[in-house]
């Protein structure tokens, strides 16, 4: 089982044991308001964990399940990159511990999966999250207009950010 160790952050594979906080957590508005999700958020988490293109970690914090953070990937050898996305306990924002998972994740696909390329694809209005990614090293390539629908079932843009291997802040 792979276990990243950040700064503050320990990033492990979820297991079903982690849910019902994960739950908790995705059940917030100022996580549901950029993840959405069904009424049963527990059953949207357990079918993500079934598929088998999302990695799924689980952010631990002074021995506590504080978020979730997942990657998928393009295989496509002329294509190859990995993408990232994550939530965090809204008690614990703005600390440092979504740069510090971002930079863990970041850190263990460059060396171990030897992506050299990731991206990021946040709400264009998520400011806060737009700065946790930019102090990985992640650049702003455009914004992708229209490209989520918002919980008030509005298309929302998106902002897509890469970030380069030899740019990662580490
Ligand atoms: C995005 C998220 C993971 C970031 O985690 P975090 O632990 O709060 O991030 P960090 O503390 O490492 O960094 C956030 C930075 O943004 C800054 N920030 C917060 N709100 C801000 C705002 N409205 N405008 C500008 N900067 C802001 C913080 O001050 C901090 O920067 P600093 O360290 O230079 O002071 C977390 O906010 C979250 O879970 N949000 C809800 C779900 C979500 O939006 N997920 C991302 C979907 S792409």
């Amino acid at each position: 089982m792979t276990v990243l160790h950040g700064a503050f952050v320990v990033l492990r594979p979820t297991i079903a044991e982690d849910i019902l906080a994960l739950a908790a957590i995705r059940a917030t508005p100022e996580v549901r308001a950029r993840w959405r999700g069904e009424d049963d958020l527990a059953a949207d988490i357990a079918a993500d964990l079934q598929d088998p293109d999302i990695h799924a970690l689980t952010v631990h914090y002074r021995q506590r399940a504080v978020g979730m953070i997942q990657w998928y990937s393009e295989e496509d050898p002329d294509y190859r990159h990995a993408g990232i996305d994550l939530f965090l306990d809204p008690t614990l924002h703005g600390n440092g511990l979504g740069t510090d998972a971002v930079r863990t994740l970041a850190c263990h696909l460059i060396d171990d999966h030897g992506y050299h390329r990731l991206v990021i694809d946040p709400a264009a209005d998520n400011t806060a999250a737009i700065h946790c990614y930019a102090k990985v090293g992640f650049q702003p390539v455009g914004i992708m207009r229209q490209y989520e629908r918002g919980l008030d079932g509005t298309w929302h843009d998106g902002l897509l950010m890469e970030l380069l291997a030899a740019e990662l802040m580490r």
